[in-house]
Parts: C-alpha cells; structure tokens; sequence
C-alpha cells in the first residue's frame, strides 16, 4: 500500500489530473503555495500532509475522477482507489466544511465514509482553499465568498452550502491565524 505520497509527488498528480482545467490548476498551486505558508500552524510531524493535502484538495474536477457529482467525495475515493492511507483521502473528502455541499446533494452516506478530521490541519487546509481564488489569487475571505456567491446561482447547491457553511470557515481561518500568530512568537 502506497504511503502518503511526498509534496512533489503530489504536485505531479494534481498537475496530471487538473493541468488540463486550466483555472482549477492555478487556483491549486496557489492554495498548495498558501498551505506552505500556513505550515507553521501545524504540528511539525503534520507539515508535509497539509501541503500534500493542499495539492489533492480538488482533483475531483478532474474529468478522469469526475463520478458523484461531489469533487470532495470522487477526490477522495480516487485517493482510496491508489491506496493512499485513510486520513489523507479523509482531509480531501471533507475539505472546506464539505458536509453542508456534501448533504445538498444528497451525498451525506457517502461521505460519512471518511472521519471529519477537525484539527489544525484540517484548519490550515480549509484556511488556503477559503483564501484563494479561482484563478489562484489571493483573497480574504468574505470576498472570496462574494465571489462564489457571485458565480452560482442563488439557489444553487454551492450556493446556499457556502452560506450555511460560512460559520464552520470562519471559525477555520479564526484558529489557523492565532496558530500562526503564537507559532512566530514561540
Ligand atoms: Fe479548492
């Protein structure tokens, strides 16, 4: 059974599956870049799963992953498929308070699959999605909210699942940044 696969292992799986999306694929080299970054909020032992998370977060858009309808869960089992251990493809599957999209969809069964890790990984990787945009720009969150906001229908399943989710996100980026803050002090 395959280990986590290393950062640069990662990085060329992600770019296989998501260089073709030519967005997508900023936007994840961006959250990866941002995930190292965050790194220092995390237990030294954790680094290198939140970058290798970061890289894997959204290769569900893959046309080659693509099944469900949910990136978070065909990500995750594609993951599960390749034998990567179970935590990693647990990160991916619930990434970005994936369970109110997840549930919208009707998908809830699915995911229960995979334990919610709420932790400060989990923290640091919804933090670098949340704080990205879709072409890989840096934003805060409340615009990067907007901008999803802007780009779904009101009504549509992404939409009203950012809006309940945005509690569970703020909270997220709210831990990472004092994490971060306490990790340049000590
Ligand atoms: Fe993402």
């Amino acid at each position: 059974m395959p280990e986590t696969p290393t950062p640069g292992e990662a990085r060329s799986l992600a770019q296989q599956l998501l260089e073709p999306l030519h967005r997508r694929w900023a936007h994840v080299q961006a959250v990866a870049e941002k995930a190292r970054e965050l790194s220092p909020a995390v237990d030294e032992q954790d680094r290198e799963l939140l970058v290798v998370a970061a890289w894997l977060h959204d290769i569900g858009y893959s046309p080659e992953v693509r099944d469900t309808g949910s990136h978070q869960i065909d990500g995750a089992a594609y993951l599960e498929r390749q034998g990567y251990p179970d935590r990693l493809c647990a990160l991916v599957a619930h990434h970005s308070a994936a369970s109110y999209e997840v549930a919208h969809r009707g998908l809830a069964d699915r995911l229960a699959h995979w334990e919610c890790e709420r932790s400060p990984v989990s923290d640091a990787l919804w933090t670098a999605d949340m704080t990205t945009g879709p072409a890989g720009q840096r934003m805060g969150y409340p615009e990067r909210l907007e901008e999803i906001l802007e780009r779904y229908e009101p009504d549509s399943v992404v939409a009203r699942a950012m809006t309940a989710a945005r509690t569970s996100i703020e909270i997220a980026i709210d831990q990472t940044t004092i994490r971060l803050e306490r990790a340049k002090f000590s």
